[in-house]
């Protein structure tokens, strides 16, 4: 068993906190030890929504430091900036990230992701994709061949990134969005929820509708 804590009581923690969980009963086995929640400022809702799934809060950013070397840790924040940010934190800690992939996500041969990657059901990657760190593929997201998604990009549901795409670190593409093959997203920039991407996007932008601008 593997000690992991999810940061982030919010919607995103929680259900990361499901991935594990279904990663354990397809494995049939408790692969993550599933210590419980941490969050600086945890919302009253969140921390009563957080005892009825039967984990602990445990407290904030700062219990990583003292923890055992092998507690592993998963960002469950949505945000990709925010997750950045609370990343670039917990990188001092130096406490290892965990990977999960929920079984019912399948991600193709000739791929590689970095630590921290999280694989909602339903996510698809195909085929010679490379992937960062803490990067987020929300539900039902997809992502056709040989594309790269930097660090701490985010798919939201049901987007649709097409093949031989590069979405640069930071990047937010909204629910079911979709980014037309060969382009580009530049760094921190946002795709709108049901925008189609249909030629390169700059840095630090947020572009939305069909076609996006
Ligand atoms: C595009 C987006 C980033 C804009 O956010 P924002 O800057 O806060 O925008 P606002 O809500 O202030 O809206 C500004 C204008 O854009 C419009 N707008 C907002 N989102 C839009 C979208 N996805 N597509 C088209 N128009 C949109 C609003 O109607 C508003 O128009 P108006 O000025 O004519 O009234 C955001 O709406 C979005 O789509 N985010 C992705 C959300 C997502 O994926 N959620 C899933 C979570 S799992």
């Amino acid at each position: 068993m593997i000690p992991l804590v999810v940061v982030g009581c919010g919607g995103h923690g929680r259900e990361v906190l499901t991935i594990a969980r279904a990663v354990n009963a397809a494995a049939g086995r408790q692969r993550w030890q599933l210590l419980g929640f941490l969050d600086d400022r945890p919302a009253e809702e969140n921390l009563k929504r957080v005892q009825r799934l039967d984990v602990p809060y445990l407290g904030g950013l700062d219990w990583l430091r003292d923890a055992p070397a092998d507690t592993h840790h998963v960002i469950g924040i949505g945000d990709p900036r925010v997750r950045r940010a609370v990343g670039q934190r917990l990188d001092r800690y130096a406490t290892p990230a965990a990977s999960l992939v929920h079984p019912a996500a399948t991600i193709g041969p000739d791929t590689e992701h970095g630590p921290g990657f999280v694989a909602f059901a339903g996510a698809r990657v195909t085929t010679n994709v490379t992937i960062g760190r803490h990067v987020h593929l929300n539900q039902n997201a997809t992502v056709g061949h040989d594309s790269t998604l930097a660090d701490y990009v985010s798919v939201n549901p049901l987007a649709a990134v097409s093949g031989d795409c590069q979405l640069a670190e930071g990047v937010l593409i909204g629910t079911t969005a979709a980014v037309l093959q060969g382009l580009r997203v530049g760094r921190d920039s946002t795709v709108g929820a049901g925008a189609c991407v249909v030629r390169d996007v700059p840095e630090g932008v947020v572009v939305k509708g069909v076609p996006a601008r």
